[in-house]
This record gives structure tokens, sequence and C-alpha cells, in this order.
């Protein structure tokens, strides 16, 4: 920690963090602010001895320290199967994002909604703060493409909520084409987006979730990538997506490996088609406008023929949503004993091999 860097003491999870610099968050053993004189910090590795005055303390007269209790950790709504947990989804200010934070945070999770969209992710915040549940929710504007975007989110989230119980990367983008149509730069800004994209969010939050578990080692982390059924198979004319999205299934697999010490468990959710979101239903730029127009699906004449034609490929004959993809979530988050899966929600589209 560099000098002068002003440090939050959160009391919710005991921890030092830094509001600036996330690499350099430390944190206490165990901490009472009313009993203590005296701290350990784990790291730097020599313990350091701090003086409390009032609010503030000050460690071996290099840098203050604040001590802030968590304003939310005992306000959220003392129900549901997310109560008191916080929770940043990637991508949340529309399509399966919006939704899986508007379920989450109706099971009493606090959540950040982290998206490049300010507009749309403000308004859904608002939205769900008005409903007055107690729980509370923040847009912060982040680029999933930028790790230090992913670390500034992080560190705000932390400093705002006192730590992170789970991470949905969610964030997406999708731009199909066939080897001829798919430029250099199409590739990569699709493969930025959903595979690099899925990195940084991990390599941000690792930090955060290991000290949590430091500080309580019998306590589980999630992690919990929106992977596709286009994860498991091939997608005609769309392989920047597809291969993206394989290749975050073999991140899942390597992270959890990874991870597993530290009771973080990363798993991917492999969703069906969403047809009532806007990435298939926008009227301008939306794949049933795209697939009718550019003669994907032989003979189709309208959006519902298209529809049809998919709907036909489910074994359950029905599209997937957030309510869904929130099932496989809250399961995930739930047990204690499967980390580095491919979860498929696809209404039977995807079967397990
Ligand atoms: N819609 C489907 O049918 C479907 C099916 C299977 C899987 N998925 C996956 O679900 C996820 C969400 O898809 P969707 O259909 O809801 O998409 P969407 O296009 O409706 O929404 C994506 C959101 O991500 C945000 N975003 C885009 N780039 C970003 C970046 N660099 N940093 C931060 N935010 C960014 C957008 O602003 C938008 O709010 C994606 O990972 C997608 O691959 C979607």
């Amino acid at each position: 920690m560099n000098q002068n860097d002003i440090a939050q003491y959160i009391a919710g999870i005991r921890m030092i963090a830094s509001g600036t610099e996330l690499k350099t968050v430390t944190r206490t053993t165990d901490f009472k602010k009313k009993e203590a004189q005296q701290i350990n910090i784990s790291a730097p590795a020599e313990l350091v001895e701090i003086t409390i005055t009032s609010n503030y303390v000050t460690i071996n007269n290099a840098f203050t320290v604040q001590i802030k209790s968590h304003p939310n950790k005992n306000a959220s709504r003392p129900t549901g199967r997310m109560a008191n947990k916080v929770v940043i989804v990637t991508g949340a200010a529309q399509g399966f994002g919006a939704g899986i934070v508007e379920l989450l945070f109706n099971e009493g999770a606090n959540v950040v909604i982290a998206d490049l969209n300010a507009e749309k992710g403000q308004a859904a915040a608002d939205h769900l703060n008005a409903l007055g549940y107690g729980n509370t929710a923040r847009f912060i504007a982040c680029d999933v493409t930028s790790l230090e975007s992913t670390d500034q989110c992080v560190a705000e989230t932390v400093n705002t909520f006192g730590g992170i119980d789970l991470i949905v990367s969610n964030a997406g983008v999708l731009r199909a084409g066939s080897i001829e149509e798919t430029d250099a730069k199409t590739f990569d800004f699709v493969t930025k987006v959903n595979y690099y994209g899925y990195f940084n969010c991990v390599k941000s939050v690792t930090p955060v979730m290991k000290i949590q578990n430091m500080v309580q080692p019998e306590y589980y982390a999630d992690i919990i990538q929106i992977n596709s059924k286009s994860g498991l198979k091939g997608s005609n004319k769309n392989f920047s997506y597809a291969g993206g999205k394989f290749g975050g299934i073999g991140l899942t697999e390597s992270f959890a490996l990874e991870l597993a010490p530290y009771k973080i468990k990363v798993n991917s959710v492999c969703p069906g088609n969403f047809y009532e979101g806007p990435l298939w239903s926008d009227p301008v730029n939306g794949l049933f406008v795209q697939y009718l127009n550019a003669g994907k699906v032989p003979g189709a004449q309208s959006i519902e023929e298209v529809k049809q034609f998919y709907l036909k490929q489910v074994p359950l004959g029905k599209g997937c949503s957030p309510k869904d993809v929130v099932k496989a979530i809250l399961y995930l988050v739930e047990q204690e004993n499967e980390t580095g899966q491919a979860l498929p929600v696809s209404g039977g589209q995807e079967m397990l091999r």
C-alpha cells in the first residue's frame, strides 16, 4: 500500500481495502472496532501495530484507515435465498442480465449492475431501489474488455457493500457471419467481450474472494459465467461467438481447479435462446429480423416462422427465460459440492455427454 493511501475498514467482512487500488487490499484477523487496540494485518507480511483514534486509525504512521461500517450489511431483507449476499452482474442493463439482476434482487441480494450502458443501467438500479425492499441496487459503469475497468468496478463494489459473494459474468455480444464475411476486427470484438471479458472479471474478483475465504475458511464464493448452448455445440456461420463460448468453458474448468482450495466455485450456465430479449426481438437489429432478411431459415416469410423453426429444435418446445437461468444460478450458489461444470438450460436442446 502506498503512503497516504486512504483505506477503509469494512466491518461486515473485517477487511481493510484501499479505495483505489484493489491489489493492495489487506485484511484484519478478527478485529472488532470497540474491543481492539491493535490490528494484525496479514499482508504486507510483517505484523504492524495500528492505533485507533475516533473513526480513524494510523498504521505505522504510513497510511490512514477510515473505519466505516457497511451501511447496507444489516439492512437487507431478512428473507430470500440471496439475502445479504452481494452480487455483481455484468451486462445487466438489458436482456438476460437485467432479468438475472432483478430476480436475484427479489431474493434479497444487494446487486451491482455493471454495464457500458449508463442510461439503461442507472434506470434499472433506480427501478429496483424504488421497490423499497431494503436491499440496494447500484449501477457501476464497466467495460469488461478492460481489466482496469473491471478492477474499478470490483473496488467500488467492495467499498459500497463490503465484499462480493457472486459475480455473474454475463456481458456478451454476437456477430454472426461466414468466414468470408467476418473480418479480423469483428472476430476480435466478439472475442474481447465474450472471452477476455470473462477472464477480466475473474482476475478482478479473485483477490477479494480469496481474502474473504482467509477470514472465514468455511465460506464459499461463486463465479458464474453465462455461456450458451453454442458453447457446447458449433454454430453455423457464428464461429466468433461459438469459439469464445467454447473457450469460456475451458476457462471455467481451469479456474475451478485453481480456485477450489479457496472455496471459490466456478461454473458456467449454458442457456438456450431467449426469444423475448432484445438480442432476438429488437425490431431493427434483432436476430429474428436479421435471419428473416438474410433468408437463413429456408422458406420463412415472417418472424413467427423463423421462431417456429428454432422452437422445433427444442425438445421442451420453448425458449429460455431469465427465470430459468436464475434457477440454475441459485442451485449453483447453494450447493457446496460442485465446481467446474457447464450446466445446460436449453429445454433439452443440448444434453450432457
Ligand atoms: N439472448 C440469447 O438468446 C442468449 C442465449 C444464450 C446465451 N446468451 C448469453 O447471455 C448473455 C447476455 O445476452 P443477452 O441476449 O441478454 O444480450 P443483450 O445484447 O440483450 O445484452 C447485453 C448487455 O451487455 C452489455 N455489454 C456489451 N458489451 C459490454 C462490455 N464490453 N462491458 C460491459 N457490458 C457490455 C450491453 O450494454 C447490454 O446491456 C451473453 O453472454 C450471451 O452470450 C444469450
